[in-house]
């Protein structure tokens, strides 16, 4: 009888390459290169909390948890001009929209969200949205107070 398994060795490190993965640096750096991507490419309309400018910027605040919960809504998310015409690689953009769910609408009730992956963002990107307000309208234009046009 032996103590020297091999085969509990493989184990062994094989766990501790799980720990090491999920714990970590790359979550947060990749968080930390979101978080700048947004400051750079969006922070300037958006304002550094999501919060926009009334009647010109939407509140992203309040309009992602309700954009990402209905149907359509996670490919208009990538498909505005904004984020679409953005100079972000997809997996970029993939990255800031996940940071900006996460982080911009603490708070607020999003349940189930799984984060886009780059290749749900090629797929998405490569379709032109023709006419933003009226997709976003039949999204969310019938709930009050998310329409970020001027009423006027
Ligand atoms: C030049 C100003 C501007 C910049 C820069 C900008 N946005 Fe926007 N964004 C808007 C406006 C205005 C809207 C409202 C819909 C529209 O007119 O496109 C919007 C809407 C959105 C929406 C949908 C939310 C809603 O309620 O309609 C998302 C998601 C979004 N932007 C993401 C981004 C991301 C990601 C970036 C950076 C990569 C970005 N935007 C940069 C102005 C901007």
């Amino acid at each position: 009888m032996t103590t020297h398994n091999p085969n509990q060795h493989a184990r062994l490190w094989s766990m501790l390459a799980f720990v090491f993965l999920f714990s970590s640096s790359p979550t947060s750096a990749g968080e930390a290169r979101a978080r700048a991507d947004y400051m750079v490419h969006c922070q300037g309309c958006h304002v550094q909390d999501g919060s926009g400018f009334p009647g010109k910027v939407p509140d992203l605040r309040a309009t992602l948890p309700l954009l990402i919960s209905v149907e359509g809504g996670r490919a208009f998310l990538v498909r505005v001009p904004g984020s679409s015409q953005s100079a972000l690689s997809d997996a970029g953009l993939a990255g800031v929209l996940n940071w900006m769910i996460t982080n911009l609408t603490e708070g607020e009730e999003i349940t189930g969200f799984t984060p886009y992956q780059p290749e749900e963002v090629t797929r998405y990107r490569a379709t032109r949205l023709d006419d933003v307000f009226a997709t976003r309208d039949a999204l969310i234009g019938h709930l009050e107070g998310t329409d970020g046009r001027t009423t006027e």
